[in-house]
Parts: structure tokens; sequence; C-alpha cells
């Protein structure tokens, strides 16, 4: 065979990889509303970076007439290219193969790419469109899944791991992206359980669709096993986009620091007038975090998950931030399992990537009664404290308002190692609110006195005296426990002063093997 004819004979091989399960399937695939796997990856990277590994390789089954079905690159695409000039690497599961199914070879691919990205500590994103376990691979798919969760979690806390659903993802496979650190779903078309709507009728008898047992929106609200929903697969990759832009290429570098044209000393004055003068009304705590990062620009992940803890990237001065921020607007800002659980997670993916922590707090304590007691709010909370305890990354605190009891301790408080903790003139730090400490240090009197505007007046002027003494951000900046009390309006300046003198800061945690935070 002539040069000409093998150089012929490549190019018509890669046309047929690239056609994956061929036309018709990547019709249907279309007519669900889908991209293919490899329309996937050209959005995602910058354009004419992706360099595929593996195109050639197939499977090697030959039961249920397997070796007369065979598709180059079998079911997955794989390789690298960067995003905004920055190297990842990548692979796209193909659903038009064997319904997307994991097969050894399959496995073997997704392996090497994470291989590679652990060698050059860059970015590992995977995107799932699969019917799981290759059926006629039998217990080698099985093998092929477990070779991937252990490079999972050998990956985790040295690179960034993102995982994008856009379509099935069922079984033993969900526990690939429940290892990894962020994972979106777009909705209406993908779906996540361990076991699907068929068995959990038989065996339970619960009645319930696809989409209520396992879609996008369930994911997003109720278990908080994806970390942002999306409409549509484009704005999902555009998402992933975004967030690579507040992460480092791995744990032994800082984030990326970019230029910023937002002044940093601008001064926000509606933020003097933005906490309301009864201290139990609501407000929204995105406004501050918006009216103090650079250019407004907040990337909030779980937004629709334990809203009562808001999370998420931002830049100050044009470094990568994680915001931390109790949210008023919803159940007061209380701490709960979900909202620990939530912010624990977040904490300590920051302090895996040395992405510095700036908490807001205004958090009336922890949520009181059987169903938090009985769900374990003792570990869960725990898990936040361990994860600000733990962190080594610069830390800035600002107390808007309350700061209650055990909350107020857990949520960056100096004693956890905060660095700088600053708090607003409307900060209240104390034991608890106080309506109850009035009603445990009073309660005897408040029963003796029997006529009920007599009590109701004896109870308002106790809670002055309270309020007074200890409802104020005086007690605790008395003891150094707050470093300075700022005006509001002169937030973003006192923080990015703050991030700066921090910028070198070093902290190292006792030698161990790793520590025993209560999952
Ligand atoms: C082999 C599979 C497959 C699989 C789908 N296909 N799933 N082939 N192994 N697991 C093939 C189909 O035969 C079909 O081939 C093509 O993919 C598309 O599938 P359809 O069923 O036509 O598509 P759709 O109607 O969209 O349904 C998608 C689906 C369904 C819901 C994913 O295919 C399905 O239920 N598949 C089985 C899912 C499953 O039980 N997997 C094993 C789970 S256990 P043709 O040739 O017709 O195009 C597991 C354990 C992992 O994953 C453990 C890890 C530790």
């Amino acid at each position: 065979m002539s040069i000409e004819h093998k150089i012929q004979e490549l190019l018509d091989k890669r046309v047929e990889a690239k056609k994956g399960g061929g036309d018709k399937r990547i019709e249907s695939q279309h007519a669900k509303g889908k991209l293919t796997a490899r329309e996937r990856i050209d959005l995602l990277l910058d354009e004419g970076s992706f360099e595929e590994f593996d195109m050639f390789m197939t499977h090697r089954t030959t039961d249920f007439g397997l070796d007369k079905q065979q598709y180059l690159g079998d079911g997955v695409v794989t390789g690298h290219g960067t995003i905004d000039g920055r190297v990842v690497y990548v692979f796209s599961q193909d659903f038009t193969v064997f319904g997307g199914s994991l097969s050894e070879t399959f496995a073997l691919k997704i392996c090497k790419v994470m291989d590679q990205a652990m060698k050059v500590g860059a970015p590992l994103i995977g995107i799932n469109d699969s019917g799981g376990a290759r059926i006629q691979e039998g217990v080698r798919s099985l093998a092929g899944y477990a070779e991937i969760f252990q490079r999972n979690i050998m990956a985790s806390g040295v690179i960034p791991q993102i995982s994008a659903i856009f379509g099935p993802c069922a079984g033993g496979a969900v526990y690939s992206p429940a290892l990894t650190d962020f994972v979106l779903m777009s909705e209406q078309s993908s779906y996540m359980f361990v076991t699907g709507p068929k068995v959990t009728k038989t065996v339970t008898g619960e009645d319930i669709t696809t989409e209520d047992l396992g879609g996008a929106w369930v994911h997003g609200t109720k278990s908080g096993v994806s970390h942002f929903v999306v409409t549509n697969e484009e704005e999902g990759i555009l998402l992933i986009r975004k967030l690579l832009s507040y992460l480092p290429q791995n744990n032994l570098e800082d984030p990326p620091l970019v230029e910023c044209n937002d002044p940093i000393n601008r001064i926000e004055e509606g933020l003097n007038q933005i906490i309301p003068d009864n201290s139990n009304k609501p407000y929204d705590v995105t406004d501050i975090i918006h009216g103090i990062v650079d250019d407004g620009e907040f990337l909030e992940i779980h937004r629709n998950y334990a809203k009562n803890i808001v999370v998420g990237f931002a830049k100050f001065n044009g470094m990568p931030v994680g915001m931390v921020a109790n949210q008023p607007n919803f159940l007061a800002g209380v701490l709960d399992i979900d909202a620990s659980r939530k912010a624990a997670r977040f904490v300590r993916f920051c302090d895996s990537f040395n992405i510095p922590i700036v908490t807001l707090v205004d958090v009336p304590g922890f949520l009181p009664g059987s169903n938090q007691e009985y769900g374990g709010i003792i570990i869960h909370g725990a898990k936040l404290l361990f994860a600000y305890g733990e962190a080594t990354v610069p830390k800035v605190t600002i107390t808007l308002r309350k700061s209650y009891g055990g909350a107020h301790d857990v949520m960056g408080s100096k004693q956890l190692r905060g660095d700088i903790n600053y708090a607003w003139p409307s900060a209240e730090i104390a034991v608890m609110g106080p309506a109850g400490a009035i009603e445990v240090l009073e309660g005897r009197k408040i029963l003796e006195i029997k006529d009920p505007e007599e009590r109701a007046a004896f109870i308002k002027e106790k809670e002055a005296e309270y309020r007074e003494k200890f409802a104020n951000p005086y007690e605790a900046a008395r003891y150094g426990y707050i470093d300075d009390i700022i005006e509001p309006r002169n937030t973003r300046f006192r923080v990015i002063r703050a991030l700066q003198a921090l910028a070198t800061k070093k902290d190292v945690n006792p030698p161990k093997k790793h520590s025993n935070i209560p999952l």
C-alpha cells in the first residue's frame, strides 16, 4: 500500500471513529435534545485545542455476538485540551455506542487521562451520559468502575475534578461523580440514582418517576448531590469554564490572579443601611456579597440546596476566594444538617486548593428539634467546625449581625484560627439571643409576675438590658476575639487589605496520616 493510501486509511478511520454509533443513533441523540460526546468537548475546550487519545481502541469481548459489533473508540472520547489557555483533561461518554455503557476498554481510556491529569497536575472534567456497566462484559466492567473510583480518590484534593451529568447515570456508576468536587446536572435530560424506579417499585412498592427519583432538581434541591442545575448542556459547559476560572490547576498552585478594574477602595454606601433596625427582620446576604466583591460577580454553588447558607466563588482585587455566608432570608440563616454539610464540603474544597475563605456571619444558632437531633446535627455541625478549624488558608470573617452560641464558634471564629475577624457595628455576639437568655436567667421571676402587662414590661426591660450588655460587637472586641469593628460601607477595602496581608500566610497542621473528620 502506498503512503497516500495509508494516509487515506488513517483519515477514513478517523471519520469512522468520529461517527461513534453511527448517524441514526446521533440523530436519536439530537432528537432527545442532547449533544454528542464530541460536540460537548468542542464546546467545552478552546477552539482547536483538543488532542484525542485512543481513538482506535476497541473492546475485547466476544460473548453475545459483540465480536461483530465494534466501534472505534468504544463509547468514550478522551484526551486533553485547554480552557482559557490552561490545560485540562477530559472524558466524554458517547451514548451512541452501546448506550455509553462502560467496558473494560472504556475504563482503561478514562484511567489513562486520569493518570496523566495527575502527572501533569491539571483538572479533570468528566461528561457522563451512560447506561452504566456494559452488561455483556460482566465483572470486567465492575472492575473498570473500581479502577476509576480509586483514581478519583487519589486525585481528590490534588487536581480539581468536575462531573457533568448530561444523560443517565445509574447504579454504582454514580459513585465516580460523587467522588469528584463538583457535579452539575442538566434539567430534563439527566438523572442519577443508585436504584432506578423499576427496582424501587419491586423492592419497596414505591411508585415514582425517573425525574422525581433522580432528576436534576431532586439532586439540586433535596439531596445536594448536584452543585449546579442547568437548563441545557450549553449553559452547563459554559459554567464549567467559568468555575475553572476560580481554581488553580492543582493543590500546589495558587488560584489564578487576574487584573481587577473595580476600585479596591470602592465605598458601597448602601451597606450602611442594609441591616434592618429590627434584628429579627430578614435581608438578602447575597446583596452584601455582590456589593463587596469585584464587579459584583459571584458564582454561587448549591444555590437551591440548604438555602440558609450561601457558598460560592468570587474575587477580591482579582484574587479568587471562597465566600461562605449565613442567609437571613431563609430560615433566618440558622445552621442545620444540610447547611452544615454544604458549607463544610465547600470550606474543605477551598482549603485543599489554596483558596482563601471569606465568611459573612449572621447566624441565630443551630436549628432545634428532634428532626435535627435524630438526623445527627451533632455530627454534621461538627463537620463544619472541623473544616474551619482544620483549614490553613487565609480566613477572614466579618460578623454582620447575629453570632450566637455554638454557631458563633463554628463560623470562622478567632479560636478556629480565624486570621482576621471584623464585625459591623450591628453585630450581636453572645451565648444566645436576648429572648432566650432572659427566659433562662429570669424564668422564675417571670412566672411570679401574674399581671400580663407587668410581665411583658419586665421581659422587655430585661431584654433591653441584655441587649445593651451583650448584643453588640464590643464585648467580643474587648477580649480581642474581634480585631476591629468596621463601617459596613468600607467592607470591600478592609477585606482586600486583609487578604493582601495574609497572602503569604503559612500555617500547618501536625503530621498525621489523615484526620478523622466526623463523617
Ligand atoms: C450494554 C447497553 C446498556 C448497558 C444501554 N445499552 N445500556 N448496552 N450495557 N448497560 C444499549 C442498548 O442496548 C441500546 O443499544 C443502546 O444502548 C441505547 O439504549 P436504549 O435502551 O435504546 O436507550 P434509552 O431508551 O434511551 O434508555 C437508556 C437506558 C436503558 C435507560 C440507560 O438503556 C437502560 O435501562 N439500560 C440499562 C441500564 C442498566 O441497568 N445498567 C446496568 C446498571 S448496573 P442499540 O444497539 O439498540 O442502540 C451498573 C453497575 C455499575 O451500572 C457498578 C459500578 C460499581
